[in-house]
């Protein structure tokens, strides 16, 4: 694992490994892609305050997530089809997380379902819900989560409907792949991947499948997937929701300071400062961007947390200097994922770790609740 000094390094080899269709559906945004690109570049963009002859002998990057204490103020953000990238990606992303003292937060639209990953988890996991139109289904997913002691819940607000997606639509992303000519030959392409996933043959949605009426092929699982979304979400669905359920309630897709008023007001233990990577509004400011003003106006109120093209141990620093109080990621998982299954996951986590504590050895920081605004260079403050 050594090999993969940083998790550029583990995109690429996941490039290599993931059938095409599989690793464009992570590696994209929605239309231009203005805003998955502006995510990651505003980050790199800002400059860190570098302060020297500072005891950083005992650093610690500890901290707590939701009132749990975490290895790193870092968890796992839902990723739709995990199981595609890794056979029984869910479960390996899972034990990952698990072994490694950080949260993992399942997706509505994974592979391996709520009790797949149940089965193997001996601490809670985090569920994503997606509101979608049959709210018996919605009631059903809750139940489940909390028949599996999923203690909290992530609701997901910015995809009533999904944000066109052009490599998903050249690709004709299904799954599992439908057979065309261009699938097979790039399948064959990819012998490790696909023996693997014929050990496994697990290429369904597990939380859907057996669970929703009229629903009879894996083609159509996936179209009946697009039709759910639930454009008329609205915020009395989600004062429903907070009063249903028991456990933490974490609100994902808020990157404007009134609609984070309006979700602390409802009573969320925590927001996801999110644009779900630049995936859905194309066009949207990147969440980085948006992050002061929202911790402004409810970051003393509510955890806030956010996600959106963080890869770095650096990035992390650079979100919790501005407000956050942990980072959600996606696809630097996925990447080390794809490129060696839970192995790999594993060595994304290390590579953040480790860039995280060095980053605040060489600023002079030796406690995750001492990052602030006082570690950037002063003139990208905001
Ligand atoms: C689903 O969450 C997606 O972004 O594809």
């Amino acid at each position: 694992m050594k090999r993969f000094a940083c998790v550029e390094d583990l995109r690429v080899a996941a490039r290599r490994r993931v059938p095409k269709m599989f690793y464009d559906y992570v590696d994209a945004g929605s239309w231009t892609e203005a805003t998955y690109r502006a995510n990651a570049r505003d980050l790199q963009a800002i400059r860190l305050r570098q302060r020297v002859a500072v005891d950083v002998s005992a650093r610690s990057t500890a901290s707590t997530m939701l009132g749990e204490p975490v290895r790193m103020p870092v968890g796992i953000a839902p990723t739709g089809l995990t199981g595609m990238t890794w056979p029984n990606g869910e479960i390996a992303a899972q034990q990952a997380c698990e072994a490694f003292g950080i949260p993992y937060t399942l997706s509505t639209v994974s592979i391996a379902s709520i009790e797949d990953v149940a089965r193997v988890a001996t601490k809670p996991f985090w569920f994503q819900l997606y509101v979608i139109k049959d709210r018996r289904f919605t009631e059903s997913l809750m139940q489940r989560a909390e028949s599996a002691g999923v203690t909290t819940l992530v609701v997901t607000l910015d995809l009533q409907m999904v944000g066109q997606r052009h490599k998903d639509i050249y690709n004709g992303l299904s799954s599992p792949p439908k057979p065309t000519l261009r699938n097979l030959l790039n399948l064959a392409s990819k012998p490790a991947w696909c023996a693997e996933m014929l050990r496994v043959r697990k290429m369904d949605f597990g939380n859907l499948q057996g669970h929703v009426r009229d629903v009879t092929s894996k083609t159509s699982l996936a179209e009946w997937t697009d039709a759910q979304f639930d454009p008329s979400l609205n915020w009395d669905d989600v004062r429903r929701i907070r009063d249903r359920w028991k456990g933490k309630l974490v609100l994902k897709g808020l990157n404007d300071p009134e609609d984070a008023i309006t979700a602390q007001q409802v009573g969320a233990d925590a927001l996801v400062v999110s644009n779900h990577g630049g995936r859905q509004l194309d066009g949207a400011p990147s969440t980085i961007a948006a992050l002061p003003a929202i911790a402004a106006a409810v970051g003393s109120k509510v955890e806030l947390l956010i996600d959106g093209g963080f890869t770095t141990g650096q990035d992390v620093f650079k979100g919790l200097a501005l407000g956050a109080h942990g980072v959600m990621i996606g696809r630097a998982m996925l990447y080390g994922l794809g490129a060696a299954g839970g192995a790999g996951v594993t060595r994304a986590l290390e590579i953040i770790h480790k860039e995280l504590a060095t980053t605040m050895g060489l600023c002079g920081v030796t406690q995750v609740s001492d990052i602030g605004v006082q570690n950037l260079f002063p003139a990208d403050r905001p």
